[in-house]
């Protein structure tokens, strides 16, 4: 494939960035002019100063931490990957994503998944995640600037994805939403919110939940005349619980 003009390409040498084929680039490394990369093909190879660097797509991670904007927090790559893997749902499914907030469970949902329609209260969300969307060039993500609490208008609902204040009161019209076996996921801050959610399920058609907590903890490795390995001191102790119930 092709570098077209002005089209998202990662740089990849001993640091990345994300960069658009079009005029100068200046880093920590040196300079790069971007636009005589337009023609070239994925995988050319540059030197910047002394340093080898090769032209790359970016992946939806890349995009997510490096060229989308933030504003209410966001449901991390780790945690959102683990909706993937306890739910198992795949390329065909639909998924109701409330809030969009920043969009970054939107944009990545939608690289596994078939369609994604996100719903946003606040306008001011709905266009700084309508930017990120429409920036991440996918098309399978419909945005609503609409209040969640107000309907859930999508039927025989694969999966439905709550990120918002006072979810369990969403709990009925996600039921009415799901298709039998189709997942609830609802991601808390706080045990109290876990408590309230739970109360709910077990109110109504769902499988018991299933509380997970996805901490990671990355390392450090020095290599040189004495190599040494470690963890790094600093973590994210917390991001959110996962809450995964399946409708009945
Ligand atoms: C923490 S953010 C969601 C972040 C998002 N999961 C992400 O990964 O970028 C919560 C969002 O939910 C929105 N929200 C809260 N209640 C809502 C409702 N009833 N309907 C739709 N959006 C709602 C808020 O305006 C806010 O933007």
């Amino acid at each position: 494939m092709r570098i077209k003009p002005k089209q998202q390409i990662l740089l990849l040498g001993p640091k990345s960035y994300l960069v658009r084929a079009e005029g100068r680039f200046d880093c920590e490394y040196g300079s790069v002019q971007l636009d005589k990369l337009v023609g070239k093909a994925f995988g050319t190879k540059i030197k910047i100063d002394k340093y080898n660097f090769s032209i790359v797509q970016p992946t939806v991670t890349d995009f997510l931490f490096k060229l989308a904007k933030r504003a209410p927090q966001v449901i991390l790559p780790k945690d959102a990957a683990t909706i993937l893997a306890v739910t198992g749902i795949g390329r065909d499914a639909v998924v109701v994503d409330a809030g969009t907030g920043s969009s970054f469970l939107s944009l990545f949902l939608a690289n596994y998944v078939g369609k994604i329609y996100t719903y946003e209260k606040k306008k001011e969300f709905y266009k700084l995640a309508s930017r990120n969307i429409k920036n991440s060039g996918l098309k399978n993500i419909s945005i609503k600037l609409a209040d969640i609490s107000k309907g859930i208008k999508e039927r025989n609902v694969d999966l439905i994805t709550l990120d918002l204040e006072g979810p369990e009161k969403i709990i009925k019209l996600a039921e009415k939403a799901l298709k039998a076996g189709g997942w609830l996921v609802v991601y808390c801050l706080h045990v109290e919110e876990v408590q309230a959610v739970c109360r709910e399920l077990t109110k109504r058609s769902f499988t018991e939940p299933r509380i997970v907590e996805n901490l990671q903890r990355n390392w450090q490795i020095h290599v040189g005349k004495r190599t040494w390995t470690r963890p790094k001191s600093v973590m994210l102790g917390h991001t959110g619980f996962l809450v995964f119930a399946r409708k009945i």
